[in-house]
Formats: C-alpha cells, structure tokens, sequence
C-alpha cells in the first residue's frame, strides 16, 4: 500500500499547522503527497512550509501551470483526498459542488475516495447548514470525521475540535487499503479482549523480572476493532501509550493480575487476543527489602516458578460458546514449525507468528507475520503498520464468529 498519490486539501482553519504533522506521516510512509491549500489557509500556513515539507508545488488557484491543466489532474491521479482542516465552509463548497479554487476543482475531479477532518467552532458544527452538507457529503460516499470535543481555540471548549492528526493518518490507512467503506462497523454488538505489553514479575521493591513488549500491536489490535464497532476491553501490561479512542482499558502489572484481569474480561466476550508478552516464570519469593549485595558473598540464586499460561486456560476452558481465541508467537527460529506446534498445544484458533527481527515485532511501528488457523489455514500477513496486521486479524476473527 505504499507509494499511492494522496491529495492533502488544506482550509482556512488554525488547525492547519497540525495537518503539517499529518503531511509527514504520509511521506514518512512512503506517499507522494500533493498539498493543495485555500488562499484563507496560508494565513495560518505558508506556500513555502507546505512546499518544504511535501518536496511538490504549492498553488492555490487553477491560473498556474495551466498547460498541466492542475485543476484536472491532480483530482484524477490521487489516490485519496483528504482534506484536513476542513472548515464549515469547505464542506459547504464541497456539499454544493462549487469549484472556484484548486481545492474544490479537486473535489469534483477526484474519483477516489474522499476524507473531511473538520474543525470549527461547536456553533458552527452544530448549525443545521453545517449538518446537511456533512450529511450530503456522506450520502455521497465521503468519509467525514466527527470533530473531537476539547478546548478550541480561544477559550472556548466543545465539539469541533481538530481530531488528533495520528488519527486521521490512521483512518486515511484504512481507506486507502481497504476502500472508503471503512467506517462499516463489522464487529458491532460484539466484545472483544484486549492484553497488551509485557508483564514484570517483582524480585524486591524496586526490581522486576521483564520482557521489551511495547504493547504497540496489541494497542493496535485493540483500536482497530473499535473502530471497526467493537465493545473493547484492552488489559495492558506495562505500557506507555496512549489509551486508544473508546477503549476501555484495564491496566496490571503482573502475570498473575493479567490472568485475572483477562479470565473476568473474558466471561461476556466474543474473542480474546493475547498479544501481551506474559512471563512464563516469576521469582519464587519477593524480598520486601531491597536485595543488598554483600562483597565476598555468592550473589543470591533467583529461584522461579512457573506462572499460569493464560492463553492455553482461556482455550481449554471457553467461557462462551463460539468464543474465538488468538494467541502470538514470536519466535526466532523455525518459525512456522514451532507456530503449529504451538498452536496445537495451546489449542487456541488462531496464532500469529512473527519472526523477531530487526524493524519488525518488538518495539517497532511495523510487523509481518504468518496467521496460522487450528482448520489449517495458513495467511501470511506482508511487513507493514501493525494496525494493517490488526485489521487482517479481524477480518479472520469476524469470519470465524459469522
Ligand atoms: N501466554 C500466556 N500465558 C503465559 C505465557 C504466554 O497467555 N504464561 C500467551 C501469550 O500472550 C501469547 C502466547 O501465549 O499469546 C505466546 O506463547 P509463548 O510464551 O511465546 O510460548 P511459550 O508457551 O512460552 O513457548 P516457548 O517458551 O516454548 O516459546
């Protein structure tokens, strides 16, 4: 899904600086964008920063390059459109099909599909003016984002605010891999289980047996299904991310407060994924005082014990007919081999296998994995974002509850 053409549509808002971070995320993920601002935009952002930061020409009216024919082409060729900030009055040029600068030329030429990130004043959001063109653009086939509530600018707070940009990258993701139907909400009505991160097995107070989970897939795996209209209960291990949009999430330090948690999640669920790094071991004893090294002294041998395997329990012991259970596997080594093995073991339905490596699994934004299902189904999942990995996982989850 690289390299696609992507239209970044830039109105008059003060938002406009923040779509600048927007603009990176795409070239960082490889797009070619193409920025097109209104004349009101470049009050708050200017021609040369848009230029700079997308390394393509900048205009905004259709009297430049004319022999290119801009007001044509650029429509044509993208990809995607998103246009973000969009103001009240974009929607309604938008809505009403005007075309009296490069931008609303765009929109009428641009037959891919077609993001609004509004942002405005909660007055202006809420005029019925505002809400017809927003429900006009959706009849057409518009993806249009709910404005965040938050403080706008100024004093004031409301809804209208513009939705962080990584959401918005996010969201463009979806629809330029899986089209603009995004927003079709395939796990509505079900609940899904969430583990993240890594668990840490407490030696004294201030020392933990762990592991270099991030909880990035995990976290991913969790907003991805609630996106796509999933009740979501996320227990993290040990994470610093933020918590994903409507998510409820359920933070544990330890494998044994992970299986707890998960075990009373899991009761009213429809799957569980288990992407956390749960220790298989944690120290037989915890020293209340801090453990003091003696010169001339062995060092203290750490004895373990084993912990519960709560993949392998929630598998055995399904709390609700027809519950799909998904284990991972990183492994280093004989990856598909092992991977089988290890799902028969754990007799969950699905296992995803990565290969640790370098830029991929561990701490790192990307992922490639083979999916492995107890029919014998085998899909392989190539390296990309690990929301894409999210949402291919659900695709085989959804179909495993219809
Ligand atoms: N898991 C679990 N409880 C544990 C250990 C692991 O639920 N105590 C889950 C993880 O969340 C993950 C899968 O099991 O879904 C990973 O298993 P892993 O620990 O990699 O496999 P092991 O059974 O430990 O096998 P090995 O150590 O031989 O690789």
């Amino acid at each position: 899904m690289s390299g696609k053409n992507v239209v970044l549509g830039v109105s008059g808002g003060i938002a406009a600086y923040k779509a600048c971070e927007l603009l990176r995320r795409f070239t960082e993920s490889g797009h070619s964008v193409r920025v097109v601002p209104t004349e009101s935009a470049l009050h708050f952002v200017g021609a040369a920063t848009w230029s700079a930061l997308s390394g393509q020409p900048v205009s905004t009216e259709v009297w430049e390059s004319v022999h290119e024919v801009p007001h044509v082409r650029i429509g044509q060729q993208a990809d995607l459109v998103v246009v973000a900030p969009a103001t009240a009055d974009m929607l309604a040029k938008a809505a009403h099909g005007l075309a009296d600068d490069l931008l609303t030329n765009t929109l009428l030429t641009a037959r891919c599909p077609v993001v609004f990130a509004p942002a405005m004043h909660t007055e202006m959001w809420e005029h019925p003016a505002t809400q017809e063109n927003v429900a006009t653009l959706r009849r057409r086939g518009a993806v249009v984002i709910e404005p965040a509530v938050g403080r706008l600018t100024g004093v004031d707070t409301g809804k209208g605010r513009f939705p962080e940009p990584e959401a918005i990258f996010e969201l463009c993701r979806r629809v330029l891999d899986r089209g603009p139907d995004v927003t079709a909400t395939d796990l509505a009505g079900r609940h899904v289980v969430v583990s993240a991160g890594g668990t840490r097995e407490p030696l004294d107070p201030v020392r933990f047996l762990g592991n270099i989970s991030s909880g990035r897939q995990g976290y991913a795996i969790a907003a991805v299904a609630a996106a796509r209209g999933a009740k979501v209960t996320l227990v993290a291990a040990n994470t610093e991310l933020p918590d994903p949009a409507g998510v409820d999430v359920v933070r544990v330090g330890t494998a044994l407060e992970l299986r707890q948690a998960v075990l009373t999640a899991t009761a009213t669920a429809d799957a569980v994924v288990m992407a956390a790094a749960v220790a298989d071991f944690r120290p037989a004893t915890f020293a209340t005082q801090k453990i003091k090294k003696v010169d001339g002294v062995e060092p203290p041998a750490v004895e373990l014990v084993r912990n519960p395997d709560v993949l392998a329990e929630i598998s055995a012991e399904r709390q609700r007919p027809g519950q799909i259970v998904v284990g991972f596997a990183a492994e280093t080594n004989d990856a598909l081999v092992n991977g089988r093995a290890k799902l028969a073991r754990k007799k969950c339905d699905l296992l995803v296998v990565n290969e640790v490596g370098e830029d991929r699994a561990f701490g790192s934004a990307n992922n490639e994995a083979v999916v492995l299902g107890a029919d014998g189904s085998e899909t392989p999942v190539p390296y990309g974002p690990k929301a894409a990995l999210a949402d291919l996982l659900w695709d085989l989850v959804a179909a495993r509850l219809a």
